[in-house]
């Protein structure tokens, strides 16, 4: 049972309880020292007041011993610290590859949401039980912020650029999504629910409903309507470089720099084509600002996404054996 007033929120993600060890190690540490240092202080006021007027108190020589001691032992407290904060903050930060990619975008005042197979949700996320869930976050209007206690997740949604944040449900049931960041009149109605489901009824859950169309089928239809296809051609005759099996590997840029086209670097490419143009072409492609939506890039960069190159037959046939 949940008492009254729990010290930490409900544990449903593989992170809570990591997270929750930092956090309690460095309350327990601090608090003790707050409350010895709190009393050694009061003592000391009490015993060395001054007496008379006149007061004479001896000279003090220092001793070597202590002043290492109070030194070395917070030292080593604070590289605990850091240490075991630095490698939860990592794991954090790296989700899983087997991870299922989930978009959110931050509207004033809701949270629009899109499975990896194209179902969408208001306000809501439906996730299987154990699965590791990665969240890519953006905004189409000011800064939000995707915040889920029971997971132990924050990560804000930002306007011109993607965040990503994972989670793994450790059990079923329906755990608060709040925005944690001040956006508006509205901004303290801006909240939702996670319904974890087993994965059984995860599965019934996405098969109710109208067929949905997943963002790369959706966006391979806007890549045809907006003509990107007469430059972007799968074969290398057209004026811009081909898209096949370029996501996630490393671009060589015309300035001689080098980047990983990851989805920020798609979405700037659709937008802004001339900040980084690819080694090689001329910087004649037109910017798509305002004439895509956020959704509508998120569809453009889950297509770029799936265009994978096909394996080669001899690593294939390598694999097979
Ligand atoms: Cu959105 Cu506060």
């Amino acid at each position: 049972m949940t008492p009254a007033f729990p010290l930490v929120p409900e544990r449903a993600s593989t992170l809570a309880g990591e997270v929750d060890s930092v956090f309690l190690f460095i309350l327990g540490v601090t608090g003790f020292f707050a409350v010895a240092i709190w009393i050694a202080m009061l003592w000391f006021a009490i015993r060395y007041r001054r007496r008379s007027a006149a007061d004479r108190p001896p000279a003090i020589h220092p001793s070597v011993l202590l002043e290492l001691t109070w030194t070395l032992v917070p030292l080593g407290l604070m590289v605990v610290m850091f240490v075991w904060g630095a490698r939860v903050y990592f794991h954090m930060n790296r989700p899983p590859d087997d991870a299922m990619t989930v978009t959110v975008v931050g509207k004033r005042w809701m949270w629009k949401i899109q499975h990896p197979t194209g179902q969408r949700e208001i306000n809501e996320l439906h996730v299987p039980e154990g699965r590791a869930v990665k969240l890519l976050i953006t905004s189409e209007d000011t800064i939000h912020s995707f915040f889920v206690p029971a997971f132990r997740i924050k990560r804000d949604a930002v306007p011109g650029r993607y965040n990503t944040a994972w989670f793994r449900a450790t059990k079923p049931g329906r755990y608060h999504l709040f925005c944690a960041e001040y956006c508006g009149t509205e901004h303290s109605k801006m909240t939702g629910w996670i319904v974890v489901l087993p994965p059984g009824e995860y599965q019934t859950w996405l098969a109710g409903g109208p067929p949905p169309e997943s963002p790369a089928a959706a966006g391979e239809k806007l890549f045809t309507e907006l003509n990107c296809v007469t430059c972007h051609r799968p074969d290398s005759a057209g004026r811009g470089p081909v898209l096949v099996g370029i996501f996630g590997k490393p671009v060589k840029l015309a300035t001689g720099d080098t980047v990983v086209a990851d989805e920020s670097y798609v979405r700037e490419s659709i937008l802004n084509p001339a900040a980084r143009v690819v080694a090689g072409y001329q910087p004649v492609m037109p910017t798509y600002q305002g004439q895509v939506t956020e959704e509508q890039l998120i569809a453009l960069v889950a297509y770029v996404k799936s265009l994978q190159a096909p394996a080669p037959a001899a690593a294939a046939a390598g694999r097979a054996r």
